[in-house]
């Protein structure tokens, strides 16, 4: 059986007659970047995630980087906390900004900003934080809340693989005053190209973030009021996100069912360890493994896609080599990501395919 890492196809299909009848209006009134669809993906992706606002940009990597400036985070002089595992894209919208980033462990268990080592890095130039909600899992928003209220620095939270998770029940607004999503086709909720959005709770900032986000125009006129971005989500993006929207919380369900598939079956075997997460829509289903990349061979030669998220930790990449960070200085970031593993996981995906997922594992394993 072949099984890719992902696979569109199954979810364009379940969704076409929605989707054909967004594009159909699209082409009726041919307003092909900020129009009808883009405002009612923005009322809809609002409502879904508890918020009461959502501005839409081009990228998951606009979507952080927007909310730091608008949070007046634009200064050399100003330091913001990261993760170092996390995508590479984090770290991009963080330079971006032009402030100077400082890259903070994980917790060994959950592979999650550890908030206590994020405390100990932070300084008096500390004026953010991001904390990354990987794989769909939720950080801890309390401790992360009371370090930053500590530090007089704002939250944007990276929420890019996390879409519709909740923290101890509330939507993640209540926390800190940006959400940063991206809409890149194998997230949860992902467009047939690029997208991002910040979703919040405060009608002055999505105002300017609008604004800002189409060149920093007056709405309405030609006249650029102050020094914008042009990072629009266009249309035809927005027609497939509110086909596939009402579907979200389906196929996060269809997840979680593979995922418990998966912990159940990988759980207490001798040379793999499934992430352990207490909250989550389950983006992935990362194990750590002792022969990962063997493991990952055996599975490819059977057919079976996985991914590794990430291979590197970002203080390490030679483009955040100016954070001042070597080797050795975030140990737990480091030693993930030599024994990480992402396995098969998406909407449609059978639970008998799951099946076989496990079976090559335990084969590889020596246990069958
Ligand atoms: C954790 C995280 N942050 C940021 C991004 C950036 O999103 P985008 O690819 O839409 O720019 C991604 C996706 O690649 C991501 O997974």
């Amino acid at each position: 059986m072949k099984i890719p890492a992902v696979d569109f196809r199954p979810l364009l299909d379940a969704t076409e007659p929605a989707w054909r009848a967004r594009l159909a209006e699209l082409f009726g009134r041919m307003n092909f970047v900020l129009g009808e669809q883009v405002r009612g993906f923005e009322t809809e992706f609002a409502a879904a995630m508890g918020a009461k606002h959502c501005v839409t940009v081009g990228t998951g990597t606009a979507a952080i980087e927007i909310a730091l400036r608008d949070a007046g985070i634009h200064y050399p002089a100003q330091e913001v906390i990261a993760p170092a595992l996390t995508a590479p894209f984090t770290g991009v919208a963080i330079a971006s900004t032009g402030a100077r980033i400082r890259f903070a462990d994980i917790d060994p268990d959950t592979l999650l900003l550890d908030p206590e080592d994020a405390a100990g890095r932070a300084t008096r130039a500390t004026a953010a934080i991001v904390p990354v909600h990987l794989y769909g899992q939720v950080c801890d928003l309390l401790a992360i809340r009371s370090l930053a209220r500590k530090l007089g620095a704002v939250v944007v939270q990276d929420a890019c693989q996390a879409h519709g998770v909740l923290f101890r029940g509330k939507p993640l607004t209540a926390f800190s005053p940006y959400v940063a999503y991206s809409f890149y086709p194998t997230k949860n909720l992902g467009a047939l190209g690029d997208g991002g959005a910040i979703v919040t709770n405060h009608a002055r900032a999505a105002a300017r973030l609008s604004s800002y986000r189409d060149g920093g125009r007056v709405p309405g006129t030609q006249i650029a009021g102050t020094p914008g971005q042009n990072s629009r989500l266009d249309e035809m993006q927005a027609c497939y996100l509110r086909a596939f929207l009402p579907k979200l919380a389906e196929w996060n369900a269809h997840r979680a069912r593979i995922a418990r598939i998966y912990t159940a079956a990988l759980s207490g075997l001798d040379g793999i360890t499934p992430v352990r997460t207490s909250t989550s829509v389950w983006h992935l289903f990362v194990v750590r493994a002792r022969r990962r990349d063997k493991l990952r061979q055996h599975l490819a030669s059977h057919g079976i896609g996985t991914g590794i998220h990430y291979p590197v930790p970002l203080h390490l990449m030679p483009a955040f080599t100016g954070c001042g960070l070597k080797r050795g200085d975030l140990p737990h970031a480091e030693k993930a990501c030599k024994e990480i593993l992402s396995l098969p996981l998406y909407p449609y995906l059978t639970e008998a395919a799951a099946h076989e997922v496990v079976g090559r594992i335990r084969q590889f394993l020596g246990r069958d």
